[in-house]
């Protein structure tokens, strides 16, 4: 198959090219590079022995994301690329609806130009909301609480209204829970500009030395140890998960929505414990207030994925870890500074 990424330089699209291409797809990456490193392109062409294109392109230009698309002709687009810090989304909402609203209106339009009528969506398990039930399943209310998981919502009503108009069109709507983790080799990983938003390249950047302590946003959550649990997932498995995605869409038609998470949750603490055992490193921290938005606890029902595409997770929280300090303790300032685009 031939199979276009966008955002396919940034953390979960270069994992998931990699697992693309052992796949033996001929792989196509879109990317502005203004939140990640060509060096990570290279690092999969070394890994994975295998040739695939570059387009440095702005989803939002539309007449060379036409052209791009229309050169490579995809069976199936994955599509990464967008901007993801919530409190950005806050600050800068327009810019985040340009970028992940609009960049997808363009990307469909190019899609239906040049006849491609399968998309994989990263969407997210933000688009719920405060939880009315434990876990998520996907027939949960959906009601984000921020810009960032409103452009989600749309983008999956967008998806829909657009698979709508042709029987023969497919999408499906992967919402993530709490991706962490590297690749095994520890080449390519997760490298937040500036100082991180998610707390485990948060607690990385403490174990390598690069930031003093970590903040625990909050211990008097309704939760075992009273910091936030959440449900975090392998990064291989998640690009495993789009590769069932890829596979189920080459004979299913329609939208699903599907969770991508691993059915349990870890607390905050749980995970300072875990990566201290994984990498003999002390992780400092301090309890801090609540951080503004924080939910107390939530996980995935992952049962459709498994029903749907054949997929669950399989790797624990002692991988996540291990592979994470792998990862940051081979590369401690990550892929380097320049050249990123913005
Ligand atoms: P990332 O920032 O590492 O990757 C996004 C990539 O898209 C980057 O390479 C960036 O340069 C590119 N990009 C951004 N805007 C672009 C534009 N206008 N045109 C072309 N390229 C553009 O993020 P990630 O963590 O790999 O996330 C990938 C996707 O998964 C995003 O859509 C994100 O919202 C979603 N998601 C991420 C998480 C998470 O915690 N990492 C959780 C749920 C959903
Ligand atoms: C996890 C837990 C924090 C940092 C966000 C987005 C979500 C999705 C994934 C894209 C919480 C605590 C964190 C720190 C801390 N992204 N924490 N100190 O908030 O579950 O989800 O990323 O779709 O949309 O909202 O992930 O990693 O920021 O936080 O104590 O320095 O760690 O309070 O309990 P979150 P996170």
């Amino acid at each position: 198959m031939r199979i276009l990424i966008t955002g396919g330089a940034g953390y979960i699209g270069s994992h998931t090219l990699l697992s693309v291409l052992a796949a033996d797809h001929q792989a196509c990456v879109i990317d502005n590079f203004s939140n990640s490193h060509p060096d990570a392109l290279t690092r999969v062409g070394r890994l994975s022995n295998r040739p695939f294109d570059i387009h440095q392109t702005d989803l939002r230009d539309g007449s060379a994301l036409t052209e791009s698309v229309a050169a490579f002709r995809p069976d199936i687009v994955v599509h990464f690329a967008g901007l993801k810090a919530v409190g950005e989304s806050e600050s800068h909402p327009l810019s985040y609806y340009e970028q992940n609203v609009f960049g997808t209106i363009r990307l469909l339009q190019a899609m239906d130009a040049a006849g491609c009528r399968s998309i994989v969506f990263s969407s997210s398990a933000t688009v719920y909301g405060t939880p009315q039930y434990l876990p998520y399943d996907e027939a949960h209310p959906l009601q984000p609480v921020n810009p960032y998981g409103r452009t989600k919502y749309f983008i999956e009503e967008i998806i829909r209204d657009w698979a709508a108009t042709d029987p023969a069109k497919g999408a499906m709507l992967l919402r993530y829970f709490n991706p962490v983790g590297a690749h095994e080799s520890g080449q390519i990983g997760e490298d937040p500009m500036g100082v991180p938003n998610n707390l485990m390249p948060y607690i990385a950047r403490v174990a390598v030395g690069r930031l003093d302590r970590l903040q625990v946003f909050g211990d008097d959550y309704d939760t075992d140890d009273g910091t936030g649990v959440r449900d975090y997932i392998h990064v291989t498995d998640l690009a495993e998960g789009h590769l069932a995605a890829i596979n189920c869409l080459q004979h299913h038609r329609g939208v699903e929505a599907v969770n991508l998470g691993t059915g349990s949750g870890l607390s905050v603490l749980q995970m300072i414990a875990a990566f201290e055992a994984a990498s003999g490193k002390d992780v400092p921290y301090a309890i801090a207030p609540r951080r503004k938005g924080d939910i107390d606890k939530f996980w995935a029902d992952p049962e459709r994925a498994h029903r749907l595409l054949g997929w669950r997770a399989r790797l624990g929280i002692d991988a996540m870890c291990r592979s994470v300090w792998n990862w940051q303790s081979q590369n401690p300032d990550g892929y380097g500074e320049s050249p990123r685009a913005g």
